[in-house]
């Protein structure tokens, strides 16, 4: 599949649409042109209670300072529910599909501020304020979004910690953040299957001394502990509270939430969003890619635990008055057809999901799609990863029956919100490419030595100035965000991708540069895997890479050194496998675990991991230069124990 295929702006795509390809080029030019004057007139998206002086204030040098709108204050909450109340009580906010195809509701924005208001006074009632930091871990049900909500309502930070992850990781997190409130369900439901969060949650709190507080949703009924003193029910706290709670005045630069993302080295970091520049980005984002109109239902299919679910199922979509549709369970329960059973009975405009998913639908045939009316959808988007031409061509002949334009949107936790991405009426599509950058972006490509590329090349992919979702900080360690962003390309915001450019100026992201996998869509850090694996009492040394997964986009390879004298066993494999889940979540399971006498190692003792890729992917044939190696002998005992063949 070459780039000169190209997909032309259908005309349905024009049919009222709030950016042509004219708006497209005015408005782009005057965002990096005229930043001021531009954002000004996009902050009136939002609903100030205080209005702003300052526009932009910030600098990629130096200790970097990123404020938007510094002096202006608004409720995030108050922006996603009570404004809308006037004209849209009645307009469905939240439709929710269980997991169960027999459970759904809808929400209205009336109903949503009630909603909110409740739990803010429970958290209220639990001693929660503004500042506090407030742990969330919750399957997809109403009350997850409920709950970020009520944080945003009486200024407190949310961090929502995937239901997926293990009791340890959850721990490190509820520490690293020093929350005293948790809030979560007894227990999930995904695929029929049970997902014990609450029982995650003590086991966590095992290690968190502080949490004085957990505040429990009743999903499925199922037996949990009981913490008395610390443990509420929310439907008990709930009885008793007022259904008003009015909206806590926050400054644009007072953190909204803060998730937790993987980077190349160390722990999970917290990254911190603030509320002003956040709500514009999300909101001006939300309104333009999916070219979003009154009345049209919304579904992003990834989960709250993630940036997407932040930006994309919450914020975003409510600031706009959208109907957001709440997904609780995965594409292949029941059966495959869920997607597209859940789009005919929704009448959904707008699918957005990850290219993880199409590529593990379509392996399961077309029946499963065709099945099911899909007249209701006009636009497909993707997130999360590069999707493939082949996948791409799917999604758009089969889905989308060829009528709908697919938007690739590339953007990270780090970036709040889409950062390039085609509008569906102004920008003719490529199959794999994400196209051409959103207002306010200034992307760029640099070589190794952070020298600028110009034209149709291949590079490293920098963002050169501010916008106003950009992440402000790592949580409580600022030193880090400075050496994790700005530090390899001085003055650059360096997004961690490779990228290529063709000569129409479009920007084809082809993965990390760094050590971070992408396992279906989910951002890894190989050092997190391997700091699991050397947990284990017998296992010495632990390198992990990635390589290239048919479904999951790149899979996770092992190499284990034991120490000496002890022998590998199948047993031994099962459980570093056991190990990993436990202390991360079974997301980072690894495909494959070599156990290796030895790893290929400089003089200097840095493992090369050049060779480690190369081996993992079947790729030995070319290992390029080994002889900086301390032992070379080792590579060839790899090769011969090489587990992807
Ligand atoms: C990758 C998810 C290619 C990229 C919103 C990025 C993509 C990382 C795309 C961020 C895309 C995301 N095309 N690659 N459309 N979208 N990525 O923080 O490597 O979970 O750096 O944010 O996912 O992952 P994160």
């Amino acid at each position: 599949m070459s780039e000169h295929y190209v997909f032309p702006v259908p005309a349905s795509a024009l049919e009222n649409t709030h950016c042509t390809k004219e708006q497209y080029d005015a408005l782009y030019e005057q965002s990096v042109t005229d930043p001021e004057g531009f954002w000004k007139d996009q902050a009136s998206r939002i609903d100030w209670m205080k209005p702003f002086t300052k526009v932009k204030n910030t600098s990629f040098t130096g200790d970097i300072s990123i404020k938007w709108f510094e002096d202006g204050t608004l409720n995030a909450s108050a922006n996603c529910i009570d404004r809308h109340l006037p004209e849209r009580a009645n307009d469905t906010a939240i439709i929710w599909e269980g997991d169960d195809p027999a459970d759904s509701k809808h929400i209205t924005y009336g109903e949503l501020y009630e909603q909110v208001c409740r739990f803010a006074n429970v958290l209220k009632g639990r001693g929660a304020k503004k500042g506090d930091r407030v742990t969330i871990y919750m399957p997809m049900i109403p009350e997850a979004v409920y709950a970020m909500l009520a944080c945003a309502r009486i200024g407190a930070v949310h961090s929502v910690v995937f239901g997926g992850f293990s009791p340890d990781a959850l721990a490190g997190r509820i520490l690293d953040c020093k929350s005293t409130l948790v809030i979560t369900a007894d227990e999930g439901l995904r695929g029929s299957k049970k997902v014990p969060l609450k029982a995650n949650v003590d086991a966590a709190l095992e290690r968190c001394p502080d949490v004085s507080s957990v505040v429990v949703v009743k999903r499925t009924g199922g037996d949990v502990k009981w913490a008395e003193g610390r443990d509420v029910w929310y439907h008990d706290a709930a009885a008793d509270v007022s259904a008003d709670c009015p909206p806590e005045e926050m400054s644009a630069e007072d953190p909204l939430f803060i998730l937790y993302t993987s980077g190349s080295t160390g722990t999970p970091k917290g990254v911190l969003h603030t509320t002003g520049g956040y709500m514009v980005w999300t909101s001006m984002t939300h309104e333009y890619v999916f070219d979003y109109k009154r009345g049209e239902i919304y579904w992003c299919t990834a989960d709250v635990g993630w940036v997407t679910g932040h930006s994309y199922i919450v914020y975003g979509p409510l600031a706009n008055g959208a109907t957001t549709l709440v997904f609780e369970g995965i594409p292949t329960y029941p059966d495959a057809g869920r997607f597209w059973q859940v789009c005919e009975k929704h009448k959904v405009n707008i699918f957005y999901t990850a290219p993880t998913a199409i590529r593990a639908l379509e392996r399961l045939g077309d029946d499963f799609v065709t099945q099911h009316d899909r007249s209701s959808i006009r636009l497909l988007g993707t997130v999360g990863e590069p999707i493939n031409p082949e996948a791409w061509l799917w999604y758009h002949k089969v889905v989308g029956e060829e009528r709908c334009p697919i938007v690739d949107t590339w953007w990270q936790t780090e970036t709040g919100g889409v950062m390039i991405a085609p509008l569906p009426g102004a920008i003719d599509l490529k199959p794999g490419s994400a196209t051409k950058p959103m207002f306010g972006v200034k992307p760029a490509l640099v070589d190794q030595d952070g020298k600028f590329l110009e034209g149709a090349t291949s590079g490293n992919l920098v963002i050169t100035d501010s916008w106003p979702g950009q992440m402000r900080t790592v949580y409580g360690d600022h030193e880090r965000f400075k050496l994790t962003y700005f530090s390899t390309y001085k003055g650059l915001y360096f997004t961690g991708d490779g990228c290529r450019r063709d000569e129409d100026g479009y920007y084809w992201i082809t993965g990390r540069v760094d050590d971070v996998i992408n396992v279906s869509g989910h951002r890894m850090g190989t050092a997190e895997v391997e700091s699991a694996l050397v947990e284990h009492d017998l296992v010495a040394e632990a390198a992990v890479v990635g390589f290239p997964h048919d479904i999951k986009g790149q899979g996770i390879y092992a190499y284990v050194t034991l120490f000496e004298g002890i022998q590998p066993s199948e047993e031994l494999r099962k459980d570093l496998v056991k190990l990993v889940r436990q202390e991360i979540g079974p997301i980072a399971t690894p495909d494959f675990i070599q156990f290796a006498p030895g790893l290929p190692k400089t003089r200097s003792g840095k493992i090369m991991r050049r060779i480690l890729r190369k081996i993992a992917e079947n790729e030995f044939g070319n290992l390029g230069d080994t002889s900086t190696l301390a032992d070379p002998g080792v590579v060839d005992d790899l090769i011969e124990n090489r587990q992807n063949k």
